[in-house]
């Protein structure tokens, strides 16, 4: 069971597919998720806020992996004072999970990160509250960015985000190094699951990774992509914070998943101190932390299912058992 639950704990997002986890194993103990440190990505991510956003969702997959089988999980964060990088011990007990957790694991293995352009169908309202109640009930808040102008100022702020972050020391150096992996290494970004670079007015514009290898359907170049923005954001601006609202993004994005919809993780414009005291001032206001942005959309029709990124094997990930436990 352990294996299983792992292998779909990998499959969650994480940034530049960096898996920036270990797991520790223990029956007795349960099991442990530390970060791992040498794939922070330091450059861009110096408080370590994505690193975390990262593996709060490995963890709400591991939960959400344990209900699908029929398990409940206790779930500790930052068991141990003395180190900050023991993210969580999850303690599987052997009762009958949620039936609303249970319910988002067949979306685990269906989820990808799709960076194309959507179709013009808007997404219901009454989808987009299910989506806010989900990042509630998995502590933490999300505010949907309602009206052409509010999108627009967004859109505005992504494109700044993009370009201060460019003329940042290190950017290019440490984004050439996760998007020139070798394949076996199991990580990073590949081209394949980049879309092919045209952006058209009113797109919400992607991260330059690499030279996209994605085709576009061109039907989708034809309309307007008309994805919903939405800003996960932390109750508390702290280490805690930041691990529950990835947590609260592995929810969003498998419920969304489950509805059918497509989606996107965005992390650019609130890695940049500029432009996320923007959007903490202009959208989510004061008293929460903005952590993610989440583009959602239904994906266009004539688009083709897109593959997996690839991940790590199990073995890469998993360490010895502690002795004396
Ligand atoms: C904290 C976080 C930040 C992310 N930021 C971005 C981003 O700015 N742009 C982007 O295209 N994808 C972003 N992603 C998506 C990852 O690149 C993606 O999860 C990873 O490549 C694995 O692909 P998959 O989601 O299809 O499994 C982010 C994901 C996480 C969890």
């Amino acid at each position: 069971m352990l294996r299983r639950v792992l292998e779909s704990a990998v499959r969650a997002p994480s940034v530049y597919n960096s898996q920036p986890w270990r797991w520790r194993a223990d029956s007795i103990a349960g099991i442990d998720l530390f970060a791992d440190r040498d794939r922070h990505l330091i450059t861009i991510d110096p408080d370590g806020r994505d690193l975390r956003l990262s593996c709060g969702a490995a963890l709400q997959h591991l939960v959400v992996a344990l209900a699908g089988l029929g398990w409940s999980a206790q779930v500790d964060r930052f068991p141990d004072p003395e180190n900050s990088g023991h993210l969580a011990r999850v303690e599987p007990v052997h009762e009958s999970p949620a039936a609303d957790v249970a319910r988002l694991a067949p979306a685990i293995p269906l989820r990808r990160t799709d960076r194309r352009r959507f179709s013009s169908d808007p997404v219901d309202r009454d989808m987009l509250d299910a989506l806010v109640a989900q990042a509630r009930d998995w502590g933490a808040e999300m505010h949907l960015v309602a009206g052409a102008a509010a999108r627009t100022r967004l859109i505005e702020t992504i494109t700044r985000s993009a370009s201060l972050q460019r003329q940042q020391a290190g950017y290019s150096a440490e984004l050439a190094r996760w998007t020139g992996r070798y394949a076996a290494a199991g990580d990073g970004i590949e081209s394949t699951t980049v879309a092919a670079g045209i952006d058209l007015p009113g797109d919400v514009p992607m991260r330059r990774f690499t030279r996209g290898a994605l085709p576009q359907s061109t039907h989708s170049l034809t309309h307007v992509d008309a994805s919903t923005l939405m800003v996960l954001s932390a109750r508390s601006d702290d280490r805690l914070g930041s691990l529950r609202a990835g947590e609260a993004a592995g929810a969003v994005l498998l419920a969304a998943t489950g509805l059918g919809l497509a989606t996107t993780p965005l992390s650019q414009p609130l890695e940049v101190r500029r432009t996320r005291d923007w959007v903490s001032e202009h959208i989510v206001g004061p008293q929460v932390f903005p952590q993610l942005l989440i583009r959602v959309g239904w994906a266009d029709p004539h688009s083709p299912p897109l593959p997996p990124a690839r991940r790590r094997a199990i073995d890469h990930v998993l360490q010895p058992p502690a002795t004396g436990t």
